[in-house]
């Protein structure tokens, strides 16, 4: 992992490690691939108007827009990434008109008049995800809908109980719990969120380590000091073929609909 940069600089760090990692991610990104399936089947079940206006926060390389598409016909697409390579890939990959924006999806330049706002494993990188939801809340027409899939308490814990048994502290970020998430969700209107625990094998700690570099998430938690390199070694010891590492991913899928007017 490399040093753990805060803030704006965070951001950037965000943006430019995604965005190198914008060639190799489809080959190492097996759970976000099945995460964004399954959030397109659920709102794919929502009542949306037809040709609903949507808006795709972090499109990544494509995942959620592609699965959508099909299934979604006459949708007006804007699509969005913080990462510009990101946002050429996917619209290399999309079948089908779309307006495509690099946008920090904390804030969006945009007017309102949205049907849905989905974002598939990318809101876990903001640094004030209520404040975020408020805002895409505020973007939404009366009865539209917001459908996420982000990461929860609990996900990497192989990985960090390995850290502390050693007493050390692992680079990978802090999540929510349920809770806390279900308070993150604004007000003026009614949703929940559910959490799925996915687990992936992995050979070993290397191979970890390596897919989250390939798909781009490598950027350390806020205010992480670096192992030493003795220190890594002895981490990745723990996880050595052919024991390697079963690592859990919580993720959870919210939902929230805005109020019909009046
Ligand atoms: C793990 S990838 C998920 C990509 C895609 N949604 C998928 O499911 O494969 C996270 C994506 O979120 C983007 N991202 C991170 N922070 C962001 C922000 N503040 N605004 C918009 N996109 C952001 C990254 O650039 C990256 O493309």
């Amino acid at each position: 992992m490399i040093a753990a940069p805060i803030g704006r600089t965070r951001k950037k760090a965000v943006a430019a490690a995604f965005g190198s990692a914008a060639t190799s991610y489809d080959a190492h990104a097996d759970l976000q691939q099945r995460v964004a399936q399954r959030l397109a089947g659920r709102i794919a079940a929502l009542p949306l108007p037809p040709a609903p206006r949507v808006l795709e926060i972090g499109c990544g390389t494509g995942f959620l827009s592609r699965a959508l598409a099909p299934r979604l016909p006459g949708a007006d697409w804007v699509i969005t990434d913080l990462a510009e390579p990101m946002v050429r890939h996917c619209q290399r990959g999309f079948p089908g008109p779309a307006r495509f924006l690099v946008m920090d999806g904390e804030r969006p330049c945009l007017a309102p008049g949205f049907d849905l706002i989905c974002a598939s494993l990318a809101i876990q990188w903001f640094g004030d995800i209520r404040a975020a939801l408020g805002r895409w809340a505020g973007l939404l027409n009366p009865g539209g809908h917001i459908a996420f899939a982000t990461l929860a308490a609990g996900t990497f814990a192989t990985w960090r109980e390995a850290h502390h048994t050693l007493g050390l502290r692992a680079g990978v970020p802090d999540y929510p719990d349920a809770g806390q998430l279900t308070g993150f969700l604004p007000g003026g209107g009614t949703g929940g969120i559910g959490i799925e625990p996915v687990r992936c094998p992995y050979p070993d700690g290397l191979s970890f380590l390596e897919t989250l570099r390939r798909i781009g998430a490598d950027v350390p938690a806020h205010g992480h000091q670096p192992l030493a390199p003795g220190q890594l070694r002895r981490v990745l010891r723990r996880f050595e073929a052919p024991a390697g590492l079963v690592e859990t991913y919580e993720t959870a899928y919210g939902f929230f609909r805005k109020e019909e007017a009046p």
